[in-house]
Formats: structure tokens, sequence, C-alpha cells
């Protein structure tokens, strides 16, 4: 029997996702290092609430944090999963270093370039504190964290990441955290909250094009990374929020029927004029739904961390 050449990850998640109805691609491919570039500018857009809500929640709130987090321990493992730029975590890690608290720090992404300037600025700012990066995808890399059972850890997940998983993906992740935490282990993480649907549209309709840049750059890196043909002219970036499930989705639609090929593949895509591609889901969250995802999986809510306009929430809870 002829052997199949051995697909990457990207070429395969991509085959399936263009081989689907309705056909979507994967958000975490987003992050190349194009992609993480547009995504900085996202963060820098003034309507993108996100990162100024938990930027002023640590800021504000540091004090309250880092009691909340380390009161009862002698000593952890401050896990952060999808690191990126490591902005607001180095409020709290700046604040911890010049505690006599012992601790280290894990910061895990995707991408490699955020993860080596991350590394490389924290070596600057930071000389004393303890670092060990992991690049990789966070689902595979929590299963080869778990070596020092003894050591308690306090897992970070911010800027509503979370918001990214499908329903199965979130259950998914949240079994994933519980059998990788004991009892008494931390995690802090960021929802961003229902609110007024023009400050979320606003957010993400794009007012200086970033979104739209930041979804075709996907395109890009399959035209770079599978050897694909996509014109990228011929697709438009549409976002939708719907206030009643809380989901914003964002779609790239094909302006006209066409055929792509992607040459690691060896493979045709057929697009309808107006078909959709899936790109990305951003869930807004109510303190309810937070609070039956915590009991779900063992954990308890010890505390929510708010900003003033209460648009943003870091809950943190303890593994049972
Ligand atoms: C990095 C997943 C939190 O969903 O708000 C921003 C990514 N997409 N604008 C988000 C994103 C479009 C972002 N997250």
């Amino acid at each position: 029997m002829e052997q199949k050449v051995h697909l990457t990850k990207l070429a395969s998640d991509t085959l399936l996702g263009l081989s689907s109805n309705p056909k979507y691609l994967l958000s975490k491919y987003f992050y190349d290092d194009a992609g993480s570039a547009i995504f900085q500018d996202i963060m820098n857009m003034p309507e993108y609430y996100l990162t100024d809500c938990e930027h002023e929640i640590f800021s504000s709130q540091k004090e309250e944090i880092t009691h909340a987090i380390c009161n009862d321990t002698l000593g952890f493992n401050l896990i952060e999963l999808g690191s990126g730029d490591g902005m607001k975590t180095k409020i709290l890690l700046k604040y911890l270093v010049g505690k006599p608290i012992h601790f280290q720090y894990t910061p895990v992404d995707i991408s490699a370039k955020a993860n080596s300037e991350l590394i490389e600025s924290l070596k600057l700012e930071l000389p004393s504190l303890k670092v060990e990066a992991k690049t990789g995808d966070y689902f595979h890399k929590l299963k080869n964290l778990n070596g020092h059972a003894s050591i308690s850890k306090i897992v970070l997940f911010l800027g509503s990441n979370i918001g990214n998983f499908s329903n199965n993906e979130t259950d998914a992740f949240f079994n994933q955290l519980s059998a990788f935490t004991n009892s008494g282990d931390k995690v802090l993480i960021g929802f961003d909250l229902k609110k007024s649907p023009k400050i979320i549209m606003d957010a993400y309709n794009d007012p200086h094009g970033h979104t739209r840049r930041f979804n075709l750059n996907h395109l890009v890196r399959l035209n770079r990374e599978l050897g694909a043909d996509f014109n990228i002219g011929q697709f438009e970036q549409h976002t939708i929020y719907d206030p009643k499930t809380g989901d914003v989705k964002s779609f790239l639609v094909s302006k006209a029927k066409q055929k792509v090929h992607l040459g690691t593949l060896e493979q045709d895509f057929n697009f309808r004029q107006w078909e959709t591609i899936f790109m990305e889901r951003s869930r807004k969250f109510d303190l309810s739904t937070i609070e039956k995802l915590a009991d779900k999986s063992g954990f308890k809510v010890v505390q929510n961390f708010t900003d003033k306009r209460n648009y943003f929430v870091d809950s943190l809870w303890v593994k049972g």
C-alpha cells in the first residue's frame, strides 16, 4: 500500500476544516509571527477594551490578587497558558519578586517568537526571576507539565483566551485543568463579560482594519506554509455578535465562486460565491455561567476581580 506523506498538524487540521461543511479554520493558527504582531495592533486599539480592563484589574488590585493566590503556599509554580507578551502578568511578577515568596514562572505559548521575546525582556526587567518557558499548544503542553505534584500550582489563563473555545473544547480544557491540578491549587482565568452589544461590536467590527488583516493573514500563512494559492482580495471579513449566546463570530466570505489549490495537500477546494469560512469565536460570559463552569470541573470560585466598568473579570478558583 502506498504510504501517505506525514502531514503537519497545521496541514491535517486545515484539510479537516476546509473539507467540512460549513468550512472552518482553527483560530490558534492566527498566531504565526505576523499574526502575533497584528494581534498586538488589535490590543493597542482604543476600542479593544479587553486588554485595558485586564490591565486595570492587575495594576489596581495587584496586592489583593497576590494575597489571594499565595496566602497559604510556601512555594509555587506560576504557570501561564497563552502568555503572549506577558504584559499583564509582569505587573504581578514585579510585585511578587520583591516579596519573600519562593516561586518560578512557566509561560506556555504557541508562538516561539513571542516566547523568546518574553524571556529576553524578563532577563532585563526581572533578572532574579526563575523562568522556564515552553513553546507549543497548551492542551498538549499541560500533559507534559505534570511532574512535581508536591509543588503547588497557580495557573493563569488570561485575556479571555477561553472565549475562543467551542463548548466541547471548553469542557475538555477544564477537565484537563482539573486533572492537572491538585487540591488547593489555584487558577486565575480572564473572562470577557456580556455588556452593551455596541461596545462589543466596536471592539471586533474593525474600525481600523486590523481584524480584517488578522483574519486574512491566516490565508497568507496557508499560502506560505501549505503552498496554497488563496487570492486574498477575493475574501471579505465579517463579524457578528449574538447578545443571547454571547458569541462573537468571525467569518471570511468568498466574494466569488473560486477554486483554491493547496500544494502540500495536493488538493483543490471549491468555494461557492458567498460561502463562509468560520474563523473564530470570542465568547462573552456572565458570572453565573462562570460559577457553573468552576463547579462542573471541581473548582470553587474564591474571588472575582473586576474592572471599574464591570466589563471583564479575572476569576480566581481553588481546586477542591
Ligand atoms: C486573544 C482570543 C482573546 O477573542 O478577543 C481579537 C482574539 N480576535 N480580535 C479575542 C481576537 C479578534 C482575542 N483573544
